[in-house]
Parts: structure tokens; sequence; C-alpha cells
């Protein structure tokens, strides 16, 4: 007889996992002394200056410049690193859509090449058939927080004297080879919106050691003024994404936390690794002794339904929901299938423009196949409590194993 809760049974948890975000005091102090300040614009206040200095300097960054989110960041680091209207930038398909709609916005034409199955990042043998007399830049985007292969990616980018921009959204304090991602390439983006590791509900940074892309990057968010300009004298083609100084509070007492939990989150999540390992059906990505940090923004792996008796991810998942276990399916579509994309609709409330690529012709089989049958997400969260958190996932995916049989 089927032991599953679903079917009436026991559940292995009834416990939530950890809850995010983690604030205590210190973030109601934060926030308290910029209220009193009256300094709350960061053209006024040191707070975000002070953020971005801290943060660069984590990440042997020579210039951090805030800004109010890792869309807009990416925006603005393609921009400001010469991204021109029409030309093409290679980013993977599996990704989140800002990776895409980024380049859009920056006047640019994504080119979609497929994911590695055992990494879930570009996959770097598939760079070079995708790049034509119009391609300007790669955007690897570190996904989850595991550093994409950056030492074939930049090979080719130099090869082509192509522009590499991070997306490291998912990826603060991730390394390859030792290198903090996000400087790796020419620029790089991170998040601060409210599911990340590091959050201030929303925001985001650029991370740069060029000194002209920061220039740049400051005009571009600040309405196209030059820093040795007059306040009304506009040079660039810009707009006002500035941060406040609240979030840039709040972000230096998160980000000074953070050590703490990415070593947390980083141990349990080797530990999940080791529960997981010999269990049929669970497709863990593939070590690397390169990736030298991993954010551990999410803990992906591959299921295979054969080794469950066929059951469909979907059903799979409403399984380890019922056992008390959260779980995320991922994204639901690769990019280029989503509505605005196959529609072409890029102009101002939904218009179709052409921007050169049909994306009904484009096929992706690895992110197809992680979108719509394999890929699973344990989010960050799940992985700042204890051993007995990950005991209790692989507990879950062994008893629906078990009773597989069980269900229709
Ligand atoms: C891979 C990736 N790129 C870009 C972004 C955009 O960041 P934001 O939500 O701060 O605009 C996100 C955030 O969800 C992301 O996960």
């Amino acid at each position: 007889m089927s032991e599953l809760a679903i079917h009436g049974g026991t559940p292995v948890r009834t416990t939530p996992f950890p809850k995010w975000p983690i604030w205590d005091q210190q973030e109601i102090d934060a926030v308290t002394e910029v209220v009193k300040s009256g300094k709350w614009g960061s053209l006024h206040g040191d707070k975000t200056r002070t953020f971005e200095q801290i943060y660069a300097n984590a990440h042997d960054a020579k210039y951090g410049i805030a800004i109010q989110s890792g869309t807009a960041a990416l925006r603005i680091a393609l921009l400001a690193a010469g991204v021109g209207v029409g030309e093409e930038v290679i980013v993977p398909g599996y990704t989140f859509i800002a990776s895409a709609s980024a380049i859009i916005e920056a006047g640019g034409v994504p080119v979609f090449v497929d994911i590695d199955p055992e990494t879930y990042n570009i996959d770097p043998t598939k760079i070079e058939a995708a790049i034509t007399t119009k391609t300007r830049a790669i955007m690897p985007v570190h996904f989850g927080g595991r550093p994409a292969e950056m030492d074939p990616i930049l090979k080719i980018a130099n090869a082509h004297k192509l522009k590499v921009i991070e997306d490291a959204a998912q990826a603060w304090g991730s390394a390859w080879n030792g290198r903090k991602v996000g400087v790796i390439g020419d620029a790089g983006a991170f998040s601060f919106q409210s599911s990340k590791n590091v959050t201030a509900g929303e925001g985001g940074i650029i991370l740069t050691n060029d000194d002209q892309i920061a220039k740049m990057c400051r005009a571009h968010y600040n309405c196209g003024r030059s820093e040795d300009g007059l306040w009304y004298e506009h040079f660039y083609f810009g707009s006002n994404l500035r941060i406040t100084e609240f979030q840039s509070a709040i972000l230096t007492v998160q980000f000074n936390r953070y050590p703490k939990y990415l070593e947390l989150r980083q141990k349990n999540a080797q530990y999940l690794t080791k529960q997981l390992a010999d269990i049929e059906g669970v497709g863990l990505l593939k070590k690397d002794s390169r990736v030298t940090s991993n954010s551990i923004h999410l803990f992906i792996w591959r299921y295979k339904k054969e080794a469950f008796n066929n059951i469909p991810k979907a059903k799979f998942m409403d399984l380890m929901k019922a056992e008390g276990i959260q779980i995320s399916g991922g994204y639901s579509l690769p990019v280029h299938k989503q509505p605005v994309f196959q529609k072409s609709c890029f102009g101002p409330a939904g218009r179709i423009i052409n921007i050169g690529q049909d994306y009904t012709k484009v096929f992706l089989p690895e992110t197809e196949k992680a979108c719509f049958e394999e890929a699973i997400w344990f989010n960050q969260n799940q992985f700042l409590g204890t051993e007995k958190d990950m005991d209790d996932i692989a507990t879950a995916i062994r008893k629906i194993q078990k009773n597989a049989k069980f269900v229709a």
C-alpha cells in the first residue's frame, strides 16, 4: 500500500524551510539612520558609495556601480560596453527573461544558444556557430550561482573581438578558477531583488575593471550627465536609474552578513549532493574543479522520470509538496518560446517590431528538455537550515521512488 502523503500517509516533514529574507535590528537601524539624515537619495548621502566600494572590493573589482535593478544593470552594462542598435548578443536560452530583454532594451538583438545539460550554463561548444558579422558580445549567465565556463568563452570572445557581459544576477561571490565572477569579462551585473541571496527588495550593481565602461555606466544611469560636467549638461543618452540610500543601507547590512550564509548554503548543498548521489533518476550537475565558489542561489538537478515509473515532472512536484518539501520546476518556457519573442512584440504596448530574428525557428533541445521535462530547483532559503532539512529532501525523493508504482 502507498505510504505517500498525497494518498493519506504521513508527510516527511510539516515544518517549513527557513524563511527569506533574514533580517534583524541592524536593517531597522540602518534605514532609520537614513530617514533621520534627510539624505535619502544617492546624490546626497554616502551609503551608496560605501556599498559600491564594499561590494567591488569583495569581488576584486575596480568599480562598483549600484543601480535600480539587475535588469537595468545588464542594459546599462551593454550600452556602456558599446553594444549598438541592431548588434547581436549571444545569450543562453535557459535563463530569466531579463537577460534577453535587457539586450533588446539596449537596442541589441538576442541570439540564443543552447545550454550544456551537465552545467545548465551556455554550452561553449555551440557559441561559435552563432557568431555572425553583427555579433558584438557574449552574455554568459552564471545560472543558479554556478559560474559559466569562462575559459572557452573568453577564448572565443578574444578570437572574434567580442565583449563579454556577465549576467551574474544570481552569483554573488561565485568564482571560476579562483576569480570572482562579474569581472572576468568586461563587466558583470548582479541583482538584489527580493528572492536573491543579498537583497534590498530591489536593486542591482555593475562591476567592471574598465575605466571607460565605468564612466559610461555612471553617465547612462544618471540622465546622461558627465561626472565633470555641469548639472544641467547632458552629454550622453541616459535615464534616471539611481538607487536610493535606503536600499544601499540595507544592502550593506545584508552583504556584511553574506559570508556566513554563503558558507552555510555551500555546506548544506554539498551535504545534499552526497545524499542524492546514489538515487537513480536524480541527475546531478557535473563536478568541475574550476567552479571554486557557487553562491547556491538554486540547487538544480535533472529529474529522470524513467526511474520514477514515468511520473511526469509536474506530478512529481505535487508529490514532493505533499511530503512537505519546497520545490520548483523552474522556467516553464525557454526565453525564445515566450509569447513576446514568438510574436516579436518588442514595441510599445505589444506592437510587433522586426529585429531581424525569427524566434519561431529557434530550436534548443537541451533548453526545452530542461523546461518541459527535467529541471528541478531547490531555492537558496532551503539551504539556510540544518542537515536534517537536507535529509528530508532525500528521504522524500526516495519515498516517492519506492511508492511510484502506486501513482496513476
Ligand atoms: C539570471 C537573471 N538575470 C537577470 C535578472 C534581473 O534582475 P532584477 O530582477 O533585479 O531586474 C534576474 C533576476 O531575477 C535573473 O535571475
